[in-house]
């Protein structure tokens, strides 16, 4: 048997011995989707993986250190329709190298250094739709191998060193082909023999991009009678004058799209004035696209010859100076991006139906414009201010459907869209609305769907604010707010409503028939709000309602009643991110919270923020169990809590009575020190000193009596006192009852005491005095005293001759019981 160690001590070298044999990364190949789809990007490959799947479509093997491909390279992977061979340092490609790949469409070798291309290179491939050779050294078409790829589509050769235009004669063989890339070579004349083949068969639809490449010269009447989809110049020609003289070398072409102009502004075109674009008068253009010129461009003189054409669209040119433009030109559609006005541009153009404005300098204020064909119009990202938005007067036109005006300043509402009844979508997000609370403002808009006012500063106070929006469908509203930051009822009338965004509204509450009529609602949003309770009964109408998000907001818990009612359509509800209590008050919230995890997104990330001791533990994991043991913990502790505090007050009630018993033990075979201990009022001190005292202590035989004013240690609490001096150092108790005695509680407690005393002595200690007749009805709240006064013989002091002697005699015999025998007692014994 081996022990682990020395089997790792056996491995580790082989393994790392085998890896020098290998020196290809061990890591495999990401299975992005299984059997389909893997990525091998940068493995340090030196082969291609013989170790995935022969259904494999999809396979990335870019930036690995391939060098050579052999013939049939991936006959393993029969199945492959996309291949991505980037900067793999091939530098051969043998006959057959993608033989058998039936299927492939898409075939990527940019970045490959190829110095060997065989000239079977690419048989094979019935599907290729696509090849991009982008930088293979390339240095010309004609020899190029691709005259079989019948499917090819998109032949993408940019950044080579291709240096003539001339179509090759196999190019007929490519019906299809529509795309071809030719930017960034080495192209400088274009002479009418290199487009011979498109002269001969004029049934190609082909896009052509000639962009950077040192274009010096065009051949007059080279491109005459040919059409092509699109044609792309940018940045091809050095000066105006090249680009000039070019252009109309161009004359006769028929091109849907014609793209002119720079990349960004990194070239200074000089002079370009209203005669650089004469040539395009020769051409029949459809769209036409000019793009970053940093020169300032005055007059719009310069599209004289673009009249008619449909589309336009001018991209970060320096329009500045320019004023607008007026019915002349024939367009549809007008594109102005980035263009730097420095005013809103008058226009007036009868058959425009589609005009965007957008990224121009800040600032400016929108113009009245003529457009009475308007469909679609985009304003956003100007920074525009719009006084008096929005009627037909704005823009003459009754056919617009979409208006765009985000991301711009201040708008102020103060139309209801009249005359514009056919709006369908309108977007105000980010831009600063004015006034859009005050009154109907869409009223008119019974044909809008769309509807975006995200974002902008609108505090909803009016009630009836979007009133007449039958059909709209997407209500976005985000970062605005309420009035009290309650949500009111303003979705009236909106059946058609499937979405709706209230997220980041600063709302506390919501109304409870707030939803009652958005029967078709499929999405709310009330995320990033503030509201404190899942409140459910205002979501209780939403029968079509698929997701409710009401993350972000501070709920704590919800009214547990209410659970049952959430719509039984929901299948999304967003609870993360909420200020949950994960107290045993919740305990059914809690518990529908775990029976709700399909619905519930995310439901682990649910986190309990109270209590402290629970602060970010997951919701799921909180346990009722705790709440059945707590409530036993309670209960036990109540009990414990009574029981003590019974205790407590009995022992507090009794302490003396306890004290005697504990002096008892002690004392009870002790000799007293005292013949009796004399309970009485202070009020009737004088009676004890001058009879009491006298008679029994200078009497004979005498006794010892236990008086409080001359016996108690000073400096000890009276009541031990009373215990430690009194009861245990005395054999009986005198007590003197009088009306005084009977209405001091100190007398009375002294008198429970003694009783207590006499039970635990055991004896018959007490001797009873009645001093004055005492009133009945003070005796009887003393209902005990009262009791053994009557069954007991007590002594009655009478202020007679013969009562006192009688007196002193009963007083005498009754000490005189269980006294120990004494030399000084025989004495007086009578
Ligand atoms: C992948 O292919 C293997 C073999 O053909 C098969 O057993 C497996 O089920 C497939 N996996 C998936 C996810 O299709
Ligand atoms: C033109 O191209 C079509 C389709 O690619 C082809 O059928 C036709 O023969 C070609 N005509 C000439 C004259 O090459
Ligand atoms: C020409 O090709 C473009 C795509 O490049 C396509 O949109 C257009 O419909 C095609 N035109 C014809 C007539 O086939
Ligand atoms: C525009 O078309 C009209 C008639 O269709 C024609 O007379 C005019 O010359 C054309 N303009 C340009 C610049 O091609
Ligand atoms: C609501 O939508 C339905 C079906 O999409 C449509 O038939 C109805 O006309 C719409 N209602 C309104 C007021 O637009
Ligand atoms: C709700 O809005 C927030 C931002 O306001 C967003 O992040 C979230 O994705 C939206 N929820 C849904 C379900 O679209
Ligand atoms: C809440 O969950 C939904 C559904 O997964 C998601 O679309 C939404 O973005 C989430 N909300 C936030 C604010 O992330
Ligand atoms: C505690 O949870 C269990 C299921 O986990 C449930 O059956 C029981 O009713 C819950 N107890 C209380 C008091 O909610």
């Amino acid at each position: 048997m081996m022990f682990p160690s020395h089997l790792a001590g056996t491995l580790i070298p082989a393994m790392a011995f085998l890896s020098c044999l290998r020196p290809e990364s061990w890591e495999p190949c990401m299975e992005v989707v299984p059997n389909i789809t893997y990525q091998c990007m940068d493995l340090n490959l030196y082969k291609i993986p013989d170790n995935l799947p022969s259904s494999t479509k999809n396979l990335d093997l870019s930036f690995n250190h391939l060098r050579h491909l052999g013939s049939h390279s991936f006959s393993n992977f029969p199945e492959l329709q996309v291949l991505d061979l980037s900067r793999c340092e091939i530098q051969v490609i043998e006959d057959d190298a993608y033989q058998s790949l039936n299927h492939l469409s898409t075939l990527i070798l940019t970045g490959n250094p190829i110095q060997s291309l065989a000239l079977g290179a690419f048989s094979g491939l019935p599907s290729l739709q696509k090849l991009v050779a982008v930088e293979t050294n390339l240095i010309s078409l004609e020899n190029f191998p691709i005259g079989h790829l019948k499917s090819l589509k998109e032949l993408n050769v940019a950044h080579n060193f291709i240096h003539s235009f001339k179509l090759p004669g196999y190019f007929s063989n490519l019906p299809k082909l529509e795309h071809l890339d030719l930017s960034k070579n080495n192209i400088q004349n274009i002479y009418h023999k290199d487009l011979h083949i498109l002269h001969q068969n004029s049934s190609l639809n082909l896009s052509v991009d000639l962009s950077m490449n040192p274009i010096v010269f065009i051949q007059p009447g080279s491109f005459k009678g040919i059409r092509l989809h699109e044609l792309t110049l940018r940045s091809s020609f050095d000066s105006m004058n090249i680009m000039k003289t070019c252009i109309q070398g161009l004359a006769g072409l028929e091109v849907h799209r014609l793209v002119l102009g720079e990349f960004r502004n990194e070239r200074n075109m000089n002079d370009f004035d209203k005669s650089a674009l004469e040539g395009l008068c020769n051409l029949v253009i459809e769209e036409f696209s000019l793009a970053n010129l940093e020169e300032s461009l005055k007059d719009a003189e310069l599209f004289h010859c673009l009249t008619n054409v449909s589309a336009i669209s001018l991209v970060s040119l320096g329009l500045y100076h320019l004023k607008g433009f007026h019915n002349k030109y024939g367009w549809r559609s007008l594109e102005l991006v980035n263009c730097e006005f420095e005013q809103f541009p008058t226009l007036e153009l009868f058959s425009l139906e589609r005009f965007i404005l957008t990224e121009n300098k800040d600032g400016l204020t929108f113009a009245e414009v003529t457009l009475p064909s308007l469909e679609y119009l985009d304003l956003s990202k100007n920074g525009l201010s719009f006084k008096g938005c929005c009627s037909y007067d704005d823009f003459s036109t009754n056919r617009l459907t979409h208006l765009d005006l985000s991301f711009n300043g201040v708008i102020i509402m103060s139309s209801n869209f009249l005359g514009l009844e056919g709006l369908q979508h309108l977007d105000f997000r980010h831009s600063n609305l004015k006034q859009a609370s005050d009154f109907s403002v869409f009223l008119s808009l019974k044909n809008l769907r769309y509807l975006d006012i995200s974002y902008t500063h609108t505090r909803v106070v009016f009630h009836g604010i979007f009133a007449g929006l039958v059909s709209l469908e997407i209500l976005k509203m985000a970062g605005n707010s309420f009035q009290d930051n309650v949500l009111p009822d303003v979705f009236k009338e909106m059946n058609n409503l499937t979405f709706l965004d209230l997220s980041a509204c600063q709302l506390e509450q919501v109304t409870q028939e707030v939803f009652n009529s958005l029967s078709s609602l499929r999405l709310l949003n009330m995320s990033h709000n503030n509201l404190l309770t899942l409140d459910i009964l205002p979501y209780k109408s939403l029968q079509s309602l698929h997701v409710l998000d009401c993350s972000f907001n501070r709920i704590v818990a919800s009214k547990n009643q209410e659970l049952q009612y959430f719509p039984s359509s929901l299948t999304f509800l967003n609870l993360t991110q909420n200020d949950f209590a994960c107290v045993c008050e919740h305990q059914s919230f809690l518990q529908w919270v775990k029976d709700q995890r399909q619905l519930l997104v995310e439901a682990e990330q649910m986190l309990c923020a109270s209590p402290l001791d629970m602060r970010g533990i997951p919701v799921l994991s909180f346990r009722n169990a705790t709440c059945q043991m707590s409530k036993t913990i309670i209960g036990v502790s109540v009990v414990t809590l009574l029981v003590v505090s019974v205790v407590l007050v009995l022992v507090y009630k009794f302490y003396f009575h306890l004290m005697l018993l504990a002096g008892c033990k002690k004392h009870s075979r002790g000799e007293s020190t005292y013949d009796a201990f004399v309970i009485y009022s202070s009020q009737d001190e004088d009676w004890v000193r001058n009879e009491l005292v006298k008679n029994l202590e200078e009497g004979v035989p005498p006794f010892r009596l236990c008086l409080h004013y001359r016996d108690f240690i000073p400096g000890v609490a009276i009541a031990s006192n009373i215990i430690q001096e009194g009861f245990h150092k005395s054999r009986k108790v005198i007590v003197v009852v009088s009306n005084h005695f009977l209405q001091s509680r100190w007398c009375i407690f002294e008198y429970e005491i003694a009783q207590t005393w006499q039970f635990l002595s055991s004896r018959a200690g007490i001797i009873f005095i009645v001093l004055q007749k005492v009133e009945k009805s003070l005796l009887r709240q003393q209902v005990e005293l009262y009791c053994l006064l009557k069954r007991n013989t007590y002594l009655e002091w009478e202020d007679s001759v013969l009562g006192r002697h009688i007196f002193w005699r009963r007083l005498r015999k009754a000490l005189l019981d269980g006294k120990p025998w004494s030399p000084e007692g025989t004495e007086g014994a009578e």
